[in-house]
């Protein structure tokens, strides 16, 4: 593939992001229901929800989207200046394609120029070398460095990986590391045996990814001239919501991704374990259809809206949240308890 054929798919995956882009995302969040008290005895004053997590003020987070191109080198300087506004952590799209066409690494650089102050997560695929992590780290001065695992999508992808042996490059990323590593997943979410293979190997920070969102099979099958055969996995893997009950027991900090559409959807990924949460398609949908200053309101009335629902629910602060009661949908406990999970 030529880098102006790469430089081609990443604008593709953004059109076909919000082509697929659904308002109401089936992550397993509507399976979670949070329960009710009438007397939260909690006021929005007293609500704390800066996670333990890094320096972050806000428990969620703008996900990995895009660059290596000239129109998603503008998205990423947009990204870039609401990040920036709204006090939210950052992650870059994957930058591979800058590490072998430093031409583009411009279009990824648009992030730091934007948030020079930010927190910003750089981004590798699995299988780069603990160099070219390094190397991805450096380009944008950042904060942590996200490794993603996607064996649905390059599956999927005609031109993808068809070798899927990570572990080893994720523990030399991660032993060489200077920043958090975080693995993540890109929609097929995560298992409890996956969460413990990555705990071994030392890595400490997980993306569960979970299905529901922004569905790579789906988007990598809509490139193909041919619909094919692999449109059956357009559902495969495990939803945000099963992810998350798949870390119950983990010894990773959790984040939690995919399919968040509202500021409840990260509340009740909070309860559920996680330590943040972050959000890609929905900023993308609304940054693409209304523009830079409407999805910076959003975001902005999300972080009002979190701190009135907290206190709604008696929570003063993530502790005080875990303590909520749930009730889950049966097809939801049926799959925690065929899965032995919590
Ligand atoms: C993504 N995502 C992604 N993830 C990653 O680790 N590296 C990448 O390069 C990309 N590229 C990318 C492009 C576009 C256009 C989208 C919308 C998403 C995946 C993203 O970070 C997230 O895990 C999923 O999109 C699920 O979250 P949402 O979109 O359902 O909120």
């Amino acid at each position: 593939m030529t880098e102006s054929q790469q430089s081609h798919r990443k604008d593709e995956h953004v059109f076909l992001a919000e082509k697929y882009f659904q308002p109401q995302a089936q992550a397993g969040f509507d399976q979670v229901r949070l329960v009710h008290t009438p007397l939260p005895e909690t006021a929005v004053a007293q609500v704390a929800l800066a996670p333990a997590l890094f320096d972050w003020q806000w428990p969620f987070f703008i996900n990995a989207m895009t660059g290596g191109s000239t129109q998603t080198g503008a998205i990423n300087a947009s990204l870039g200046r609401i990040a920036h506004a709204c006090h939210l952590p950052l992650a870059s799209g994957s930058q591979s394609v800058a590490l072998r066409e430093p031409d583009l690494i411009p279009t990824f650089t648009a992030l730091r120029q934007a948030d020079p102050d930010g927190f910003i997560l750089a981004n590798v695929g699995a299988g780069a070398t603990w160099q070219q992590a390094q190397t991805a780290v450096a380009m944008l001065d950042a904060n942590a460095l996200q490794i993603h695992v996607n064996a649905i999508q390059e599956a999927v992808m005609p031109e993808g990986d068809r070798d899927f042996r990570w572990l080893d490059a994720i523990a030399a990323i991660a032993a060489h590391s200077d920043v958090p590593v975080i693995v993540k997943e890109v929609g097929n979410g995560m298992s409890k045996e996956a969460l413990a293979q990555l705990a071994q190997i030392g890595v400490a920070y997980v993306d569960l990814g979970g299905r529901g969102g922004t569905n790579f099979a789906q988007i990598e099958n809509a490139r193909r001239a041919e619909p094919t055969a692999w449109s059956a996995l357009a559902d495969f893997g495990q939803s945000t919501v099963e992810s998350l009950l798949e870390a119950q027991d983990s010894t990773l900090t959790v984040i939690a991704t995919g399919g968040v559409r509202a500021p409840l959807d990260i509340v009740k990924a909070l309860r559920l374990g996680a330590s943040a949460v972050g959000i890609s398609g929905q900023v993308l949908h609304w940054l693409i259809q209304e523009g830079e200053a409407f999805a910076q309101a959003q975001l902005a009335a999300w972080q009002a809206a979190l701190p009135v629902l907290f206190a709604a629910l008696g929570a003063s602060d993530l502790a005080s949240l875990r303590q909520v009661p749930v009730v889950l949908a049966p097809s939801l406990l049926n799959y925690a308890n065929q899965r032995q999970l919590k």
